[in-house]
């Protein structure tokens, strides 16, 4: 999927503000700009009032996501901190999987550390986990942390 280079941009600097620097989860431009080429991997944007961001106007959120064989995966899922708790990520969510169907997923898949608050918003949604990778993350003291796979069908 070609992505304007202001998308990408405005894309970035939520991806600055979202993720704690501890776990090292947030991607560089060089990974989301290849990640964007490849073609089976989709992104979007969400403005403060839950609709497609204005040009050059700044958003609040992205995901961006991996189409392949009817399941779509959820690569990276953020809120920018001062527009948390507003419903927000629930509406984005909802958005992924409507462009997911589109696309001819009937199944979204993701995974993430244990213990994000994230898992809140995901089960909230209606993913439901089915699977854990034992010790897959390191933590800020290099501890191991367990990696949960979570499905929605759609
Ligand atoms: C996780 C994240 C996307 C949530 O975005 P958000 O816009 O605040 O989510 P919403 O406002 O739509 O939350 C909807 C519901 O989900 C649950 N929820 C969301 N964030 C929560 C949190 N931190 N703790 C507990 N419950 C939470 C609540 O039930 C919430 O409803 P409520 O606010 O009425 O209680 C955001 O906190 C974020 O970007 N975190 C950092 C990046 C990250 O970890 N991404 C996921 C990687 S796997």
């Amino acid at each position: 999927m070609n992505a304007p280079i202001d998308d990408i941009d405005r894309l970035m600097a939520v991806m600055a503000e979202a993720f704690d620097p501890a776990y090292g989860e947030a991607w560089t431009r060089r990974q989301v700009e290849d990640a964007l080429v490849i073609g089976n991997c989709h992104y979007e944007l969400i403005a403060g009032d839950g609709g497609a961001p204005q040009d050059g106007a700044p958003v609040a959120g992205f995901f961006l996501s991996r189409y392949g064989f009817e399941e779509e995966e959820l690569l990276l899922f953020a809120i920018a901190p001062t527009w948390r708790r507003r419903g927000l990520g629930l509406a984005l969510l909802d958005r992924f999987a409507r462009s997911a169907r589109a696309r001819g997923a009937d199944r979204l898949l993701l995974e993430m550390r244990r213990g994000n608050p994230a898992e809140f918003l995901y089960r909230r949604f209606g993913f439901l986990p089915i699977g854990e990778r034992p010790n897959y993350y390191r933590g800020p003291d290099g501890q191991a942390l367990d990696a949960i796979t979570f499905a929605y069908s759609i």
